[in-house]
């Protein structure tokens, strides 16, 4: 059994979708801990409501950013933690946290990276016009959203769209896409060759 860490700030609804992953047979991974950076993130709830461990550790108790992470990794250190799970985590992770983690730190983004990076990749697609946009599962490397590319989906954007009916699809795939990355990680079918992730045949 993988035992995971899950980092998120917000709603929550990735995480969810990790844990409903995790209630099934096929899944060798168990979610060990949920890590808010914020006292009313929904996260801590859906946690608490699963049984499973839930802190909150707020970057205005510590003297500095580092004295933060640090409290995270001991955390983390604290329930054997081998996968880390960036679910709508909105901090950009420290060296420390690259470093120790490189190849087992995944993030999902809204957007097709490497286009819009950053906060509010919905909107900057939508604002900018493009007319497929989508999801993107990666290792999280020293940058924000560059790190190596695990699984990608698709969303198309038509006439009707808002920003609110894109985000309803980008959350169905993302829903769906970061549970299976997950999942290839756990089965260990996962090779970081530079920037090239590739994806090993089932049984090999
Ligand atoms: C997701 O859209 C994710 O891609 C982004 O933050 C959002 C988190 O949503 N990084 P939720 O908290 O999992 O509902």
């Amino acid at each position: 059994m993988t035992k995971i860490g899950v980092l998120a700030s917000g709603f929550g609804s990735n995480l969810q979708a990790l844990i409903d992953a995790s209630g099934k047979e096929d899944f060798d991974g168990e979610i060990v801990v949920v890590i808010s950076d914020n006292p009313q993130s929904y996260a801590l709830k859906r946690a608490e409501k699963h049984n499973i461990n839930a802190e909150c550790v707020q970057l205005t108790d510590f003297a500095s950013k580092d004295d933060f992470y640090n409290e995270i990794i001991h955390i983390l250190d604290k329930h054997d933690v081998e996968l880390v799970l960036l679910a709508g985590f909105m901090r950009i992770v420290n060296k420390k946290m690259v470093d120790k983690y490189y190849g087992r730190m995944i993030n999902i983004h809204p957007a097709l990276l490497p286009s819009f990076k950053g906060l509010n990749g919905v909107k900057q697609a939508f604002e900018y016009g493009v007319k497929v946009t989508g999801v993107t599962v990666h290792f999280v490397d020293d940058k924000v959203d560059t790190g190596p590319i695990i699984l990608q989906d698709i969303v198309w954007i038509t006439e009707e769209d808002t920003i609110k009916t894109i985000e309803n699809r980008i959350h169905l795939i993302e829903h769906r896409l970061f549970p299976e990355a997950v999942k290839l990680f756990i089965d260990n079918r996962l090779a970081i060759d530079g920037r090239i992730v590739h994806i090993k045949t089932e049984g090999k």
